[in-house]
């Protein structure tokens, strides 16, 4: 049986940046993701300031501890990037640093999925202000 790292434990017992944001706050995105490899989901909000940098970033998952503490590394990566910095990250940063074994490779990739729905979310809504604006 695969010995999880003391990093995964770490964040499985004490995860950080669990919790929510105001979805309806025009500078908060939202991800919401599912695992086709075993139908955990996870949830992942975003707060960005007005040059786009992530000032704050919150996650629920109703996943596996590999999940959980995948969400805890991303969130602990994202913050304080610009959005298409954030963009960059990959689950393979987040898999390696955890030392997932391959089987939970597909949780880092939820996580992954997670930032960039996120991303996108604040986007279109970044979107839909400016039409808002204009209009
Ligand atoms: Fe489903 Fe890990 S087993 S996310």
């Amino acid at each position: 049986m695969h010995k999880y790292n003391d990093k995964i434990n770490a964040m499985f017992e004490n995860p950080v940046n669990v919790g929510s944001l105001d979805e309806n706050d025009p500078n908060v995105g939202v991800g919401f993701v599912g695992s086709p490899a075993c139908g955990d989901v996870l949830k992942i909000f975003i707060k960005v300031d007005d040059e786009d940098r992530i000032v704050d970033v919150k996650f629920k998952t109703f996943g596996c501890g590999s999940a959980i503490a995948s969400s805890a590394v991303l969130t602990q990566k994202v913050m304080g990037l610009t959005l298409d910095e954030a963009k960059k990250i990959t689950n393979k940063e987040i898999a390696d640093e955890l030392a997932l074994p391959p089987i939970k490779t597909h949780c880092s990739v939820l996580a992954e999925e997670a930032i960039l729905d996120a991303i996108y979310d604040l986007l279109k809504k970044r979107k839909v202000c400016k039409v808002d604006q204009t209009g």
